[in-house]
Parts: C-alpha cells; sequence; structure tokens
C-alpha cells in the first residue's frame, strides 16, 4: 500500500499536495491497524464493572449557579455533522432537513446554545464538525445566523481513500480528477485528528477552554448538562472522559455497551462480539446500558492522547457498492471506542430524553407531533403524557422518505396517549386525527386507506377497506 500511495501523491495538484500528504499519513495509519486484523474479544475475559464504572445520573451533584457559569465558560460544545440525509431520502446535509416548526437540527441547535449563552451571560462557542459532503452546503446555511449571538467555528474531517474489497488499493488513480465516489469519511472516532490538525484544539486551549461535548447533530436531547459539566470538572476520580449511557431497550439492542476488559473500561461493539455471544450480547438483563454517543472529554487530554499515538479505536469495515458496479470497502472509527484511551474514563447513565435520534421518519414522526413540547431548541416529553415512555411506532416503505412521509400527513396526528403504531402500503392521514392505545393500519398492495379528518382511532386494525 505505501507504494500505492506515494504514486497517488504523485498525481496530486501541486497546491493540493500538503492536504493530501497529511490525509495519507492518517490513512495509511487507520490501514496498518486494518491489516493487523481485528483484536479478538476473549470472551470469558470480560469482568463485571467495578463499583464507581457507571453512575446514576440522579446522583450528581449539582453546581451553583456561579459554579456552572464558570464552567460554561471553559466549555466547547462540538456536534458531529459529517453525515448526509440520504437514508431519509434528503440531499446535503442531515443538519439541514427540517424537525419542527420547519426549524432544522441546526436551527434547533442554535436555539439550545443561544439560549444557554443567555441564561447564563456566558459564551460557549459551537463547533460543526463537516466532511467534505457536507461543509459546503453547511457554509451556505451557516451566513443565515451571521447576526445570532453565537461564536460558531467549523472544521472539516478527514477524507479518506475507499478501496477495493478484492484488491485492497485504492480505487483512485489519479488525484486529479474529481471524483468524490472514491472517498469517504471516515467515521465520528476521526474527530480526535481532525480537530487537532484543524488547529482549533490548540486554539481553544489558548483561549483558556478545558472541556469539550461532543454529541450527534441528529440527536436532539443532546442538550448542555450542567450536572455532567459539574462531574467532568470536579469529581475526585478526575475523569478525563464520560461517556453518556442509556437503559436499553428491546429496540436497542444492537448500541455499543461498556465492559471491563484489560483493567480498562472498553466500549463494545456488536461487530466486535463473537458469533456464539451476539443473543447474550443483546440480552438486556446481561448488558443492560448502550451508548448515546454524548461525549464528554478534557480537552489537554485529548492533546494528549492523539500527540502520543494512544487513542486505539477498533477498525470499522465498511462494504459498499459503488455505483460504478464496484465493491470497495471503507475503514471507520467511532469517537466512543477512543474511551479506553482515557484516565478516570466513566460512564453516566442518563434519562433517555438525551437520547433523541433521528434516524428515520417513524423518529421525525414522533418529534414533530404533540407528544414533545419544544422550548428555545429543547424538545421535552410533553406533561400530557401519563407515561415517560414513548410509543413504538413503524411506518411502511412508502414513509421512509421525508418528502413522502410529510404529504402523507395533513397534520401530524395527536399522539399523546399511543402506545403502539404500525402503518403498512399506501396510507393517507387527514387532519386532526388522535391515534390512541394500540393502532394498526395495513393496505394491501393495491388498495389505498384514507383516515378521514378528526378520525379518532383507539386500538384498532384497519385493513383494505374493513375496520374491525
Ligand atoms: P452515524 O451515521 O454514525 O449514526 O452518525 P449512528 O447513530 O452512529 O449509527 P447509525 O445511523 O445507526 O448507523 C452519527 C453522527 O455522526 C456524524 C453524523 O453526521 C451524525 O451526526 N458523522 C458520522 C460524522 O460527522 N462523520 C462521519 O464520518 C460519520
Amino acid at each position: 500500500m505505501n507504494h500505492e500511495l506515494e504514486k497517488l501523491l504523485g498525481t496530486s495538484p501541486s497546491q493540493n499536495q500538503e492536504k493530501f500528504k497529511r490525509e495519507f499519513e492518517g490513512f495509511r495509519k487507520l490501514f496498518a491497524r486494518f491489516l493487523q486484523g481485528k483484536p479478538h474479544i476473549e470472551w470469558s475475559n470480560i469482568r463485571p464493572l467495578p463499583e464507581g464504572a457507571i453512575t446514576s445520573y440522579s446522583q450528581l451533584p449539582q453546581g451553583s449557579k456561579e459554579q456552572v457559569a464558570d464552567l460554561l465558560n471553559k466549555l466547547v460544545v462540538v456536534k458531529l455533522n459529517g453525515g448526509l440525509g440520504t437514508s431519509m431520502g434528503c440531499k446535503g446535509p442531515k443538519s439541514v432537513i427540517p424537525v419542527r416548526n420547519d426549524l432544522t437540527f441546526l436551527d434547533l441547535t442554535m436555539q439550545q446554545i443561544q439560549q444557554l449563552n443567555k441564561t447564563y451571560d456566558v459564551s460557549v462557542p459551537l463547533v460543526l464538525m463537516n466532511s467534505f459532503n457536507t461543509d459546503d452546503d453547511t457554509s451556505k446555511v451557516l451566513k443565515k445566523y451571521a447576526t445570532v449571538q453565537v461564536q460558531v467555528h467549523t472544521f472539516c474531517q478527514s477524507q479518506y481513500l475507499r478501496i477495493n474489497k478484492e484488491t485492497l488499493t485504492p480505487v483512485i488513480k489519479d488525484l486529479k480528477v474529481n471524483d468524490q465516489e472514491s472517498y469517504y469519511p471516515p467515521g465520528h472516532g476521526n474527530f480526535y485528528e481532525a480537530f487537532y490538525n484543524s488547529g482549533l484544539l490548540q486554539k481553544f486551549l489558548d483561549d483558556g477552554k478545558q472541556y469539550v461535548f461532543l454529541s450527534n447533530i441528529d440527536n436532539l436531547g443532546a442538550t448542555v448538562d450542567l450536572n455532567i459539566l459539574n462531574y467532568l470538572a470536579t469529581d475526585a476520580k478526575q475523569p478525563e472522559f464520560i461517556m453518556e449511557v442509556t437503559d436499553k431497550t428491546r429496540a436497542d439492542v444492537k448500541g455499543g455497551t461498556l465492559i471491563e476488559y484489560e483493567n480498562r473500561l472498553t466500549l463494545l461493539e456488536i461487530a466486535q462480539v463473537p458469533k456464539d455471544y451476539v443473543d447474550e450480547f443483546k440480552s438486556v438483563s446481561k448488558f443492560r446500558i448502550f451508548n448515546t454517543n454524548n461525549l464528554w472529554a478534557n480537552l489537554a487530554a485529548v492533546k494528549r492522547v492523539v500527540e502520543n499515538n494512544e487513542l486505539e479505536m477498533e477498525v470499522i469495515v465498511n462494504p459498499k457498492h459503488l455505483d460504478r458496479g464496484v465493491d470497495v470497502i471503507q475503514l471507520e472509527t467511532a469517537a466512543g471506542a477512543a474511551i479506553k484511551s482515557f484516565k478516570g474514563a466513566c460512564g453516566i447513565n442518563v434519562p433517555r430524553s438525551r437520547f433523541l435520534p433521528v434516524k428515520k421518519s417513524s423518529d421525525l414522526l414522533l418529534l414533530m407531533s404533540n407528544l414533545y413540547d419544544i422550548n428555545h431548541g429543547s424538545l421535552t416529553l410533553s406533561s400530557d403524557r401519563s407515561f415517560q415512555t414513548t410509543p413504538l411506532v413503524k411506518l411502511g416503505t412508502s414513509f421512509d422518505k421525508v418528502h413522502d412521509f410529510l404529504k402523507r400527513f395533513q397534520g401530524i396526528p395527536d399522539l399523546i396517549e399511543l402506545d403502539h403504531l404500525t402503518v403498512s402500503g399506501d396510507v393517507w392521514f387527514g387532519r386532526d386525527v388522535s391515534l390512541k392505545g394500540t393502532v394498526i393500519i395495513i393496505a394491501n398492495h393495491g388498495d389505498r386507506i384514507d383516515i378521514p379528518p378528526g378520525t379518532i382511532l383507539e386500538n384498532k386494525i384497519v385493513s383494505g377497506n374493513l375496520r374491525i
């Protein structure tokens, strides 16, 4: 591979040679780790989590308003913004999809930070980690916040080379050719190095910042939490890294969990689990929590682990099929996997409300509905709902793309009393519909079901033209 990379570098336009050289260096390291093979997890060596490895959120002490304001002035908020909205049928960055009252993920994030800064009279900067896929579009959108009192910074994560699955060589042969399909952003684990390389990490340290809060931009529950910040800054363990975890339900059995392995707190992802233990991994009783990807770290420690090459994030091999018919793999890492490289790292078991990701249109349906109240960009479960859990919603493929999903609802139904909704086939909802209890609506192939305006469906199965 080294020879291939040297040859490829020779084809780069001279003005970009430095950039390619640096990117190749990171890629070379990742590729070398890939060749070493997957470190084998010896199942019997997994130890029970030691006392204090995971603290319950309810046990965190609260700081006074002055203490909190002081800590906020040392905080940098980073949102992972490298992903596209393609899986929801949208073009461009996922962060520009409207989620509530025409406000996008980015709008809501800006509102959250603006409100925080106003309430505590502080200046928490917002940093977006873009990828080459999202950088241009994000810069254009950011212009609309020119007058908003939030310091916004962006940096671009690395752009690595997709490699042919058979030959394990880069699919691109000439860097002068503009061929986006030959590159990929190497997962959010790239944050540490990319942030360091951007110069922003050092800039923030020089400005007196000490802490970073990192989260997915599509998780609207990932607001700045003052108790966690206070814990990061003041706990006697001096944690350099905190992962927010939350209780697993049967819907999230695939999420990564925390284990004690070789005397270190380690993130265990399903891809690392030996085949015979996958069911055990998924069980809610043995591995009770999963990673929300809300991560907190000490900035000086981030600098140290990058400079000392101490990050040992597992390589994730992501197979893809290119439009031109070639099977490739892309090598990625996940940010949470860095936990084992930090001293005093721990988990905090947070309420589910801090994990509100939007991956599918069914997630969007919940967030757009009256189940959530919105206040300065923060969403909270409505007090009108009698229980703290959200309904289980399954929408058929006709609802996959946001555009189609929106067309099918004249208005978002009242979901306050809903437990379970399954919709399949060609189904359309009128205005002011209420769904309560368990509702199943199935239009068979060739049928269309229109739910008339004002309908109340409570514990009902609607199928074809029949109502039972
Ligand atoms: P992912 O696509 O990795 O989602 O993006 P996920 O929740 O880990 O896993 P899936 O969707 O179930 O597969 C999480 C966040 O990380 C950003 C995305 O924009 C999103 O905010 N991201 C992801 C990056 O910034 N860069 C990347 O290379 C990958």
